[in-house]
């Protein structure tokens, strides 16, 4: 495994030359669609997608369908979640005429490639994976075989479109770092096919929850992109906070004051200390009424988008039928060549 210095100092430098040369660039990225986009995955990821779909970088979004079962048993709110995804990302700002969004399960040359990709790892490099492991004991189950294999499926997404940078959080390193070292195996084994891709580290530090965890729909603690406004002044008013009356920003030991602070600075653009310095001995509830407006105001006008967007009814579909479309095509393609590259044309 690359040290973490050296991914964040490559990182760094392509960030630099994607402005300069968008054409040099196809990226993919996506999520696991578990539950509604929240303001975590909006400052993480989304916002720096539409940056450099702006910067004319070319694009794929995967909405990872399978990657859902990785560690739990239900398809339950897939087909929603991915309505919502999509809605969600035309409301940022993602444009489906140059950004390719589609589904893992609709493109079968994709999921091929796992395969011969496989055959390449070892199973104690796959034990090693620190996101699976962390993974597997949060959820408290046995492992199976899809959630000890699927940084494998991730590297065929990042692969199956030759991608070349793929933005990430922290979280999602150790599985770009495994891209790396299966698409060298493969070109070291069968020959060239396979660029060796970078990942991206968005700027934002993690976004915390309104708890002051890591904001995640199974904690309870997002904020949904998707939210009414007054949904939002709700979750904000129930989050936890303390009696101290003099606001202050100081994470550790007052994480639910802090997580507030740090929202609301994001929406505002300025540093969570100025802020608390503004509200002074306002308390919690005067925190609370700032916060729920920073969100409110900054997410006004998505919301309206997605409200106009979601009024069409046939739109999510007519987009990922053409994502799921020109992702197959994509597929196909690199599956011919890894064919050949492997001697099993027939
Ligand atoms: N694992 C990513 C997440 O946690 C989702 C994902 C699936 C992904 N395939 C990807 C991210 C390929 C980047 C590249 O949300």
């Amino acid at each position: 495994m690359e040290s973490f210095t050296a991914t964040v100092r490559r990182s760094a430098e392509v960030a630099a030359t994607v402005t300069e040369h968008p054409e040099r660039f196809r990226v993919l990225t996506g999520e696991r669609p578990t539950g509604p986009l929240h303001l975590g995955h909006y400052f993480g990821t989304i916002r720096e997608r539409v940056r450099l779909q702006q910067a004319g970088v070319e694009m794929l979004l995967v909405l990872a369908d399978y990657q859902v079962i990785t560690d739990r048993d239900t398809t339950a709110h897939v087909r929603e979640n991915v309505h919502s995804a999509v809605l969600d990302y035309l409301a940022a700002g993602i444009d489906p005429e140059r950004t390719t969004i589609f589904t893992h399960s609709s493109v079968p040359a994709l999921n091929q490639l796992m395969l011969p990709f496989l055959s390449l790892v070892t199973e104690a490099e796959l034990h090693r994976n620190p996101t699976v492991k962390a993974e597997l004991s949060a959820s408290g189950r046995a492992l199976s075989g899809l959630l000890l294999t699927y940084p494998v499926h991730q590297a065929a997404d990042i692969l199956f479109c030759k991608g070349n940078l793929v933005p990430v959080g922290k979280d999602n390193l150790p599985h770009v770092e495994m891209t790396r070292v299966i698409a060298r195996r493969f070109n070291e084994r069968y020959g060239e096919v396979f660029p060796i891709p970078d990942a991206l580290i968005t700027s934002t530090p993690e976004v915390p929850g309104l708890d002051g965890r890591k904001m995640s729909k199974s904690y309870g603690n997002a904020i949904a992109l998707s939210m009414t406004s007054d949904e939002t002044v709700a979750v904000i008013r129930q989050s936890r906070t303390d009696e101290n009356r003099r606001i202050s920003f100081d994470p550790v030991s007052r994480p639910g004051v802090s997580a507030l602070l740090s929202t609301a600075a994001l929406c505002l653009g300025v540093e969570p200390a100025e802020l608390a310095d503004e509200i002074g001995d306002g308390g919690s509830s005067a925190l609370k009424t700032m916060t729920a407006t920073a969100v409110n105001d900054f997410l006004a006008p998505m919301r309206e988008r997605r409200r106009v967007f979601s009024s069409d009814v046939d739109l999510v579909r007519a987009i990922l039928r053409s994502g799921n479309e020109a992702a197959m095509t994509v597929a196909e393609a690199t599956l011919d060549q890894v064919r050949e590259a492997m001697g099993m044309i027939y």
